[in-house]
């Protein structure tokens, strides 16, 4: 039987799930696909080191070029993570003619053209399923079972990090500090999370998602983004008792040429399936102006979730090698005018007219309120005071801000956040 030979960059947690899959599904696989696959050398920083997998310790090498360069390997698959040296690594596959498959966000965010293009020169093909969403098939989903379709929305809780932070705060009533805590120590967060609390990671997401669908390269400084460091206790309660759980989107947006594109926390209404999605479960909602509405749910990472996403490209490269040059649609707009209903939270000294000076200052910006939650005094003689606006532009709620800021009965703006009405 013919053999595939892979080289793999990196033994870690999406490496081994790959390679228990090929062992634990192997007679499928050779059914499937008609060829077996040889894991012919695998780069690791430390070869000595005792790992979890079956694999001859003959594979292992600290010598990247010993993989990147070895004649017999047909797929470089690539699961070391970080820009540098894995941008390096890629190009050298390219160059060498090698097929790549990778799991790497941040670099094809920051470089996917360019090695895009690479992979066309030279007549390869370059796959990274697993960069977004994990185990979820949606880059190959949206590129090709769904390309009748032009998208008009992509919403996605693509962060599995800050879903179950944010859903330990609304279920359990923890604490977001507290909540942070539990994600490490469970491994769903790292010992540093920011990249994921502050928006970055689901910001690379949501910029491969959309440069898939709407065949143009999104550059990741064109995405606004807010993570989820200032939500309180107090906005989850405020949320749950006016219908909605709070949730970080990434979302795309199409309407007519012009694409919006950002990462937030949202107010997402309780009956919204997005709503539903809990713990380190991710979710991308899409309508297509063919297929509608379509939801995707699955685990967001993981070794064997994530491990299946690596395999399915492999997969696709082996069973269809056909390459086609990934045409760039630069005719669309990208823009920042989101018109929104928000959320706004305000501590106020309890006095009368204070209600009213604020819903003036609102009118006069042109933002007109759906709702009013006005509460008991804090035990500090302030009062908490939340608008549910209409929909709005931003601009408009910041100029209304900068105003009541000044207004010395308000003590402080608590919370600003989007309230996401699907439209
Ligand atoms: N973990 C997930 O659930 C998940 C989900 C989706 C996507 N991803 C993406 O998948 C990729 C891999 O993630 P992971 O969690 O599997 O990583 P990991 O567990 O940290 O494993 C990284 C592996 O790469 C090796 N390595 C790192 N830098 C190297 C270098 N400069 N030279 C040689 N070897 C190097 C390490 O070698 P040693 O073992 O010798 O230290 C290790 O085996 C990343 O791009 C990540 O963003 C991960």
């Amino acid at each position: 039987m013919e053999e595939v030979k892979l080289g793999i960059l990196g033994m870690g947690t999406v490496a081994s799930g790959l390679i228990n899959i090929i062992e634990f599904n192997n007679s499928k696989l050779i059914e499937n696909i008609n060829k077996s696959l040889i894991i012919s050398k695998v780069l690791v920083k430390n070869p000595d080191k005792k790992r979890n997998v079956n694999l001859d310790s003959g594979v292992y090498t600290s010598e990247a070029y010993e993989v990147i360069n070895d004649r017999d390997v047909h797929i470089i698959v690539e699961l070391i993570g970080g820009i540098h040296p894995a941008y390096e690594y890629i190009k050298a596959a390219l160059n060498n003619k090698k097929h790549v498959v990778t799991a790497n966000k941040a670099l094809i965010a920051t470089h996917g053209q360019e090695l895009e293009s690479l992979a066309v020169k030279n007549k390869v093909k370059l796959m990274y399923e697993a960069s977004v969403a994990g185990g979820i098939p949606i880059i190959n989903t949206i590129s090709e079972n769904l390309a009748a379709n032009d998208f008009e929305q992509i919403i996605g809780i693509i962060n599995g990090t800050t879903n179950y932070i944010l859903t330990q705060m609304t279920d359990c009533g923890l604490e977001y500090d507290y909540a942070v805590k539990e994600a490490q120590r469970l491994g769903f967060a790292e010992a540093d999370p920011s990249s994921d609390v502050e928006g970055d990671d689901a910001a690379y997401k949501i910029s491969i998602l959309a440069t898939v669908a709407f065949g143009q390269r999104i550059n990741i400084k064109d995405i606004p983004k807010e993570g989820i460091t200032k939500i309180s206790k107090e906005d989850i309660k405020y949320a749950k008792e006016l219908g909605y759980n709070i949730k970080l989107l990434a979302s795309a947006i199409k309407k007519n040429n012009e694409i919006e594109l950002s990462v937030h926390p949202a107010f997402v209404p309780q009956d919204h399936p997005l709503s539903t999605v809990k713990n380190e479960f991710n979710a991308v909602f899409l309508r297509g102006n063919a297929v509608g509405e379509l939801m995707f749910y699955g685990r967001g990472a993981g070794s064997l979730p994530t491990g299946s996403a690596v395999l399915g490209d492999i997969i696709s490269i082996i069973k269809n090698c056909k390459i086609e040059e990934q045409s760039s649609n630069n005719s669309i707009k990208i823009v920042n005018k989101a018109y929104k209903p928000y959320y706004i939270r305000f501590e106020v000294i309890d006095k009368p007219g204070v209600l009213g000076k604020i819903a003036n200052i609102f009118g006069e910006n042109n933002i007109s309120l759906a709702s009013v939650v006005q509460r008991q005094k804090n035990g500090n003689d302030t009062a908490p005071l939340v608008f549910i606006t209409h929909e709005v532009e931003r601009k408009n709620i910041d100029a209304a801000l900068e105003k009541i800021k000044n207004f010395k009965y308000v003590t402080n703006i608590a919370s600003i956040i989007m309230v996401e009405n699907f439209k």
